[in-house]
């Protein structure tokens, strides 16, 4: 049975149609509301609002759940590697034996930047935030790779972006640590030709341990997608407005970056060690959340859409005990989280308001004991969430119909006054 909503402004009824999802999320489509009514909807920070109808990833907050293309995160983070979720995340399907051998041909060879781009490196003052060298770097791609009138061009645009993504992030890195950098090795798998970027040195054979692969592996299809989240649906209104692939994913970095996004694994980090030197006292930090008199957060908590667990959390809190463990780290801030979770989640003000520890509680853990510092574990992030803000850019663009973001607001400033002349001020 078609549903509908009726809505009643000043006496006067509007029927509104509803549109009802392939998981039964029903949406009331308000699309026609300022024409019909001469009303708006408000909804700040767009809590209850769809953006748009999506085919990519499906979230139940309350069960936990997360499907990319009707695939639970668990089956994938157990058994693809990520190539194969870009591939799922960006053509809707996994990919056969001959495609994945195919796209992994691609990646390798578009592995390289231009050697101009190098140069820009060199601008960047020693204590830059590499989150800003990438945004800016992607960015900058469109300078050398202008080309995307034909869907072939944008496709390969695609590929570079995924492929050169890596290069830029190790090079950020190198930068950082004053090391030369590392070409990548063509006949590495994506992932290792990446940790191979980042740690191997001129003249020494480097070998990428295998448990550092499978544990990135997993991080990034952890991280690959995540619907209309805030870099997201940042990459969305920026591409509704025409702007090219390049442009558009540098705004979502851009829009990642921030402590409340994915600056949040950083931000967790920082916080347990404040917490350990502060002797663990962990009851103080949860009491200071609930404080009047301060605005601190427990990071790595906290969901806007799951309100019952992150699925990812599950698996990357499992995965901190068996990578450490395996690479024989003995990190005293796993045994803080873990403390610290304890001690929230028994918490009445943690219970009453649906707060756990999200992907961002156990990811920086696994990063530290794979080497990577604090500042580039935002990066880690973006490498990961590529897949899935490519995928939404062009399902935005390919969409019928599909008109550039505009939203409206409620006007709260002062109304039409008439000009004062400075001598009466
Ligand atoms: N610590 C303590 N209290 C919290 C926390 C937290 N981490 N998160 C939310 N609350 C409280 C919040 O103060 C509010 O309390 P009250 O009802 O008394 O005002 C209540 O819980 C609801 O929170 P909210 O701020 O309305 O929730 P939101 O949906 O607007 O924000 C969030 C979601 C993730 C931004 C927020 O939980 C947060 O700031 N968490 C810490 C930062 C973090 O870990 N971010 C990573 C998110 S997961 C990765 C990603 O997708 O980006």
């Amino acid at each position: 049975m078609t549903k509908s909503a009726k809505l009643v402004l000043d006496g006067k009824e509007t029927d509104l149609p509803v549109t009802v999802g392939s998981e039964g999320e029903v949406g009331v489509d308000i699309s026609k509301l300022r024409g019909q009514t001469g009303a708006i909807t408000l909804d700040p920070s767009f809590a209850n609002t769809g953006a748009c109808e999506s085919a990519i990833t499906f979230i139940d907050g309350e069960k936990g759940i997360l499907r990319y293309r009707g695939y639970d995160i668990a089956d994938l983070a157990e058994h693809a590697s990520f190539p194969e979720v870009c591939h799922l995340l960006i053509y809707g399907h996994l990919p056969s034996q001959a495609e994945r051998a195919e796209f992994r041909t691609r990646l390798a060879l578009h592995s390289l930047v231009h050697e101009d781009m190098k140069k820009f490196f060199e601008g960047f003052a020693p204590v830059a935030h590499p989150m800003g060298i990438l945004s800016a770097m992607i960015a900058s791609l469109s300078a050398f790779y202008p080309e995307d009138d034909t869907l072939e061009e944008i496709d390969l645009n695609i590929i570079r972006l995924l492929s050169k993504a890596k290069t830029l992030a190790a090079f950020s890195y190198k930068k950082s640590i004053g090391q030369p950098f590392m070409y990548p090795e063509n006949d590495r798998t994506y992932l290792e030709n990446f940790i191979y970027m980042m740690f191997a040195v001129p003249s020494e054979p480097y070998e990428v341990k295998e448990v550092v692969r499978s544990a990135l592996e997993k991080l990034m299809i952890l991280h690959a997608d995540h619907e209309q989240n805030c870099s997201t649906t940042t990459v969305r209104v920026v591409g509704s407005g025409g702007a090219n692939l390049f442009a558009s994913i540098s705004a979502g970095v851009s829009a990642l970056w921030g402590p409340l996004h994915g600056g949040a694994n950083q931000a967790v980090i920082e916080m347990l060690e404040v917490i350990r030197k502060d002797g663990s006292n962990f009851q103080k930090y949860v009491d200071l959340t609930k404080s009047k008199d301060s605005d601190f957060k427990l990071m790595g908590f906290g969901h806007r859409v799951y309100k019952n667990f992150d699925p990812r959390a599950r698996i990357l809190k499992q995965s901190a005990d068996e990578v450490l463990e395996d690479l024989g780290v003995d990190d005293p801030l796993l045994e803080i989280a873990m403390r610290l979770e304890e001690v929230a989640l028994a918490d009445e003000y943690f219970i009453e308001r649906n707060l756990y520890p999200n992907v961002d509680f156990y990811s920086g853990i696994l990063y530290r004991a794979m080497g990577i510092p604090t500042d580039m574990f935002t990066v880690m992030f973006a490498l990961g969430r590529l897949p899935g803000w490519i995928a939404h850019w062009l399902e935005q663009r390919n969409a019928p119909g599909g008109r550039i973001n505009r939203p409206r607001q409620i006007y709260t400033g002062e109304t039409s006054r008439p000009w004062e002349p400075l001598e009466e001020r």
